[in-house]
């Protein structure tokens, strides 16, 4: 008996019979090539089918003519698609799990640099984030696509599809008619809202009289786009209801977010609580006409899921980046294992892969989508003895490779210097943003100990203790050292001037009450965890400033954490200035004023009253074991930030990698002054 009763209660209504509440929402994964499956996209779907879900929803297919010959999409435009598309369906039936393909064109914001077509829309109005000004699709076009759907949607029945999501969210071309914002049309698809809703409505009406008595229609649509004139919660509740008291439909999600300065939206990172849309849902519950409707966006823990149907805010949760996380989600919190859940952790990695056409990766589980995500290797290869492996260090790629190789049946020791495990992870777990990070090292700490394998605190490895051990294998886990002293034109500035960062969060984190009136984060590195740092320090200085030589705050991450941050820095608690390099000096700074240069200007400007100064400089793989290690001729694996200061997916892929192969996937690190390390024999 499960403790998450509504989570495994079948759905039975009308044509949607489910054997659980828990779907697979949506998800682009680019794993499809000439728009044909891979062996990739089907272990995707299966796992997820696999692992429990009771639907799954695909990423968009190509449906209609103009969308043909892109290639990380299915072929649902010709019958040339359908043997291929019924692979997909069989594979996830075998699982007892229904499948939905979505149908949608992205309209205006179809904008590719390479594609000589222009986009199209309902109006030729610019494309809020490209700025491109698409074609305004003419009336007969507009049919002709109706026609093509309901075509495309055939299709995917005789392929074995349950049935179709039709997505109008998202800022995408159903978006597009639906909101005032972007269709100006004067013909029957535009004008009020009963004339905007005429393409979805028409659409939904071509699909289900082409279609069988049993074939499902499910509906994303938008809830608010933060749009001036887009759609609002009473417009998202009109629409719900039109289209719902048709009969025509069998379940219905809302998306919020558009494409526009509000698109993270439709991803809450870690910076939104969990669940964020649940009160607003329940609103718009109640627009359905019973149809049944889906709790979308960052619903993470199977409690939270749990007590969203509890409250009666939905009838079923529809989860994408949990799922992606782990695919065997939903079989955990129906069996009472929901502890080993791996979380998605809301970085919106995953996010920023697909939006640059890249195929979908994951922060927490870089196995996304291969065959063996589900089972790895189970136990030791053939040709590999049970080995002792040690492994010097507790941070994400230490304790990573550990459950992976105890797991594998290896003898594992895991040595960490610090008190705790985590690493630089355990800081950043500790910042805003930081939710969920925890558990990444946590499980694979509880799964490595369940395990059998020694997990070893405060202990500052030395060779001589590593030979003590007589292992077969050294993994080097060491990570990064700590940023070391600001350097500014060469010359180092004392640390207890100006010390790094994350010396600094240490303090901060033991430190009760306000430490002082303003400190200054001089950002080397542009990442968007010094943005995190200077949110938790406002709670520890009144003023807050960053001085960054970077032109864009935290201009590598993916457009929906940056989106995200302005929305934060907008609430005007951190001053951020850019395009700058420090210039401290001593004298200067006693009296509370920092210099910088503008790089623009090339002019030396001062920050007042700063009374605390701090740095993030890159940093520098920790890998002082090295040289003594080779002298005894012991040639370890280097893993995560001790080979290259990256990533937690670096991190996490890394020792999952070493504990699955126990070989190496990379070339060591070699120091400059280091013996040089071989092939990681030792
Ligand atoms: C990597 C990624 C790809 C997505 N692709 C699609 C998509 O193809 N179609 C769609 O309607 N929504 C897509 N979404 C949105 C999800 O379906 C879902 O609405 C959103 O992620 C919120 O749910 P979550 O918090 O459980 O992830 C995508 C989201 C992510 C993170
Ligand atoms: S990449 Fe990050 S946001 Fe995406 S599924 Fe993985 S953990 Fe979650």
């Amino acid at each position: 008996m499960t403790e998450f009763t509504h989570l495994a209660t079948p759905l039975k209504k009308g044509r949607l019979h489910l054997k659980n509440r828990i779907i697979h929402a949506s998800i682009l994964t680019r794993f499809a090539k000439n728009e044909q499956t891979t062996e990739r996209l089907i272990s995707y779907h299966t796992n997820r089918a696999r692992g429990g879900a009771s639907l799954i929803i695909t990423e968009a297919v190509n449906a209609l003519p103009m969308q043909a010959g892109r290639s990380q999409y299915l072929n649902a435009h010709s019958d040339a698609g359908i043997k291929n598309l019924s692979r997909l369906a069989a594979a996830v039936h075998s699982h007892d799990c229904h499948i939905l393909a979505q149908l949608q064109e992205r309209g205006r914001g179809n904008y590719d640099r390479k594609n000589q077509n222009r986009p199209v829309a309902p109006s030729a109005l610019p494309d809020d984030l490209a700025g491109v000004i698409p074609r305004a699709l003419k009336t007969s076009e507009i049919e002709q696509m109706i026609n093509d759907f309901a075509a495309a949607a055939c299709r995917l029945e005789r392929a074995g599809f349950n049935g179709v999501e039709i997505s109008a969210g998202h800022g995408h071309l159903f978006h597009q008619f639906l909101s005032a914002h972007s269709n100006h049309r004067i013909d029957r698809f535009g004008g009020d809202l009963d004339k905007r809703i005429c393409f979805l409505l028409e659409t939904i009406e071509a699909v289900r009289s082409s279609t069988g008595s049993d074939f499902l229609i499910a509906l994303k649509l938008p809830a608010e786009d933060g749009d001036q004139l887009g759609i609002n919660l009473d417009d998202a509740a009109y629409i719900s209801k039109k289209l719902t008291a048709t009969d025509k439909v069998d379940m219905v999600s809302f998306a919020w977010g558009a494409q526009n300065h509000a698109l993270h939206w439709h991803v809450p990172d870690a910076h939104m609580p969990r669940a964020p849309y649940l009160e607003k849902t329940q609103r718009l519950r109640g627009s359905t006409n019973g149809v049944p409707v889906v709790a979308l966006g960052r619903i993470v823990d199977p409690n939270e899921a749990e007590a969203v149907l509890a409250s009666g805010n939905a009838d079923l949760v529809g989860l994408g980046r949990a799922l992606i996380a782990d695919p065997n989600w939903a079989q955990k919190a129906l069996s009472g294992r929901s502890h080993t859940i791996r979380a998605c952790v809301s970085c919106n990695t995953c996010w920023g892969a697909i939006a640059k056409s890249q195929a979908l990766i994951c922060d927490t589980n870089p196995a996304v989508g291969h065959s063996f995500e589900l089972f790895p290797p189970p136990s030791i290869p053939n040709t590999l003895k049970r080995r002792h492996v040690v492994i010097i260090g507790g941070g994400v790629a230490g304790v990573a490779a550990a459950a992976s190789l105890a797991k594998n049946g290896h003898k594992t020791t895991v040595l960490h210097r610090g008190k705790e495990i985590g690493g630089r992870a355990a800081i950043a777990a500790s910042l805003p943003g930081g939710d969920g990070l925890q558990s990444v090292y946590g499980l694979d700490t509880a799964t490595a100990q369940e395990a059998g394998a020694k997990i070893e605190l405060g202990f500052e490895a030395k060779v001589s203790d590593i030979i003590s051990l007589s292992p077969d294998n050294v993994v080097l886990a060491t990570g990064a050292n700590p940023e070391g002293s600001l350097d500014v034109a060469g010359e180092a500035i004392d640390q207890t001037i100006a010390p790094p960062l994350t010396q600094f969060m240490r303090t901060a984190f033991r430190y009760n009450g306000l430490m002082g009136q303003h400190v200054v984060i001089i950002d080397l590195i542009g990442s968007i965890w010094c943005y995190c740092a200077a949110e938790y320090l406002t709670t520890k200085f009144n003023q807050v400033t960053i001085l960054a030589t970077e032109m864009v705050p935290a201009a590598n991450s993916p457009l929906v954490v940056r989106q995200s941050l302005l929305e934060r820095l907008a609430r005007g608690r951190i001053r951020v200035l850019l395009d700058c390099t420090a210039d401290p000096i001593e004298n200067e700074l006693a009296t509370g004023l920092l210099g910088f240069f503008k790089h623009s200007t090339g002019i030396r400007e001062t920050i007042e009253d700063v009374d605390a100064l701090t740095h993030a400089s890159p940093l520098q793989p920790r890998v002082e074991l090295l040289r003594g290690l080779a002298q005894q001729g012991i040639d370890p694996f280097v893993i995560g930030d001790a080979l290259q200061p990256r990533n937690l997916l670096s991190a996490v892929d890394e020792g999952q990698k070493i504990g699955r192969t126990l070989q190496n996937f990379a070339r060591p690190y070699v120091s400059e002054d280091s013996a040089e390390p071989g092939q990681g024999r030792g």
